[in-house]
């Protein structure tokens, strides 16, 4: 079985103990053993970033748009290679695993070109025969944790403008999921990053993460992953005054109107809440619904759930692979019960049995659900969405912004009107229309409000704010 090592300081790194990767879709099917890092590592891979960073901040646009370009290219050339690997380690099926790293591949790409358009102001000063200049300089090293639902994409989507912006990173991929992230590493090292511009620490969040998020050489961290954690990050971050980003959850509303397209809001909200196995944190998981659409909506969602094929992620046929874990699992099957005991008509949501030991779930639907529930308060995290009914569009928005985030709220509507409104009043930091509210292109702004982010924006131009600090710089020429 092939280990698979830590990148520090441009060299691969072993470990003494390494962890097996298993295909949540096939028990008996070992991804690869993967290095289990430690404080030690951290401390080696921060030094590491600490004395290459003045010289990857000196380094030409050119230096980095190749670097990022090449990683780029890399990835969408064997883009079939690494979904399929992506779909071995993480479940989603081979389609949305191909789909993902030809997302990273462009997240490399777009920031490839964004690392040759560094920009600046030059302002009049209210003073004479002064010039003012503003500019953009790195933040130094940067602590990058990522999570297990997309362990390509995110990792890509942080990682990228670090480096196109000129810092160091040490990066920590979520512990089940380290396979894609080690790619990256793989084709940064081959493509020519410099030593310790570029390390990979795999491991435990609470040993490598914490090692990260509490060490004094790292000059910013972003992260994405559960609001546990990331209240933790943002307390010690605050304490340290360092700079931080965080994505965690969503409970993310998709309203439906009376006067919406059947077609458009049925196909949007099977995709929103099922596709990913609801693994994802824009994920449709309230659908509220006008009543006079309601029974309509009800009859032809819960049938085309129902029709949903679940089954091994690399089963062409399959639309709904395995639920990540065992323990991610079980607690879906214990908000299925909590459905139960709170009063909702539950369609699906059981344990399902394949030809292979995997951790199948039916896509569940909860009917007749009260926006007070819990199992509409809490995020679940997987293929299970809410109906809460409503008399009209004004309790609609309510019920949508009484939420404790702020993600994404999206709504089925052929009003303009409607639209309109909605896009105004929705307290999220994205906001769909007649779109599921997961799927996001790669070059806008990504994050959300209240309790889902904090921080500056992800992804496109937007993730300057994060990767860069502004510098003012007065010039007398008198
Ligand atoms: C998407 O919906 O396309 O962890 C992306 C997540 C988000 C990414 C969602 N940070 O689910």
């Amino acid at each position: 079985m092939t280990k698979h090592d830590n990148l520090i300081d441009g060299k691969w790194v072993g470990a003494d103990g390494y962890k097996e990767n298993r295909n949540p879709s096939n028990l008996q099917d070992v991804v690869g053993l993967y290095a289990q890092g430690t404080a030690d590592d951290v401390d080696k891979a921060v030094a590491a970033a600490q004395t290459a960073a003045p010289g990857w901040a000196a380094a030409t646009p050119q230096a980095r748009h190749n670097l990022l370009e090449a990683v780029g290219r890399k990835l969408a050339e064997r883009s079939q290679e690494f979904g399929r690997l992506l779909s071995r380690e993480e479940g989603k099926t081979l389609a949305e695993g191909i789909g993902e790293t030809m997302r990273a591949a462009q997240v490399f790409k777009f920031f490839a070109g964004e690392a040759l358009r560094l920009t600046g102001d030059l302002q009049a000063s209210v003073r004479p025969d002064i010039d003012v200049e503003v500019t953009r300089e790195p933040v130094g090293v940067v602590g990058l944790i990522t999570p297990w639902n997309f362990p390509i994409a995110i990792p890509a989507w942080k990682a990228a403008p670090a480096l196109a912006y000129g810092n160091c990173v040490v990066l920590k991929p979520a512990d089940l999921t380290p396979a894609c992230a080690h790619v990256i590493a793989e084709l940064l090292d081959e493509s020519g990053c410099p030593p310790g511009v570029f390390n990979l620490v795999m491991g435990r969040g609470s040993e490598v993460g914490e090692a990260i998020v509490t060490h004094p050489g790292i000059d910013a961290i972003s992260f994405t992953g559960s609001v546990a954690t990331g209240s933790h990050i943002a307390e010690v971050c605050g304490k340290m005054k360092r700079k931080c980003q965080l994505e965690m959850g969503g409970k993310n509303p998709m309203v439906v109107l009376d006067d919406a397209d059947l077609d458009t809001a049925v196909s949007a909200c099977l995709n929103g809440t099922f596709f990913s196995t609801g693994q994802r944190c824009t994920a449709s998981s309230r659908l509220i619904v006008e009543a006079g659409i309601h029974d309509a909506f009800v009859e032809r969602l819960s049938d085309d759930m129902r029709a949903l094929k679940v089954g091994d992620a690399l089963d062409p046929e399959t639309q709904i692979g395995p639920v990540v874990d065992e323990k991610q699992l079980a607690s879906n099957l214990s908000y299925v019960e909590l459905a139960h005991s709170e009063g909702a008509e539950v369609i699906g949501g059981e344990r399902l049995n394949r030809d292979t030991d995997g951790f199948f779930q039916a896509p569940a639907l909860f009917l007749g659900t009260k926006n007070a529930m819990r199992i509409n308060r809490e995020e679940i995290f997987g293929p299970c969405g809410s109906v809460i009914k409503v008399a009209d569009v004004e309790e609609a928005i309510a019920v949508a912004n009484d939420t404790e985030f702020g993600l994404s709220a999206g709504i089925c509507t052929q009003s303009l009107k409607s639209a309109r409104e909605f896009k105004r009043r929705a307290q999220a930091g994205m906001v769909m229309v007649n779109l599921p509210t997961a799927g996001v292109d790669f070059h806008v702004p990504f994050g959300g409000r209240k309790g889902s982010s904090y921080g500056p924006r992800e992804q496109g131009r937007y993730a300057a704010e994060f990767y860069t600090t502004v510098k003012t710089a007065y010039v007398f020429a008198g």
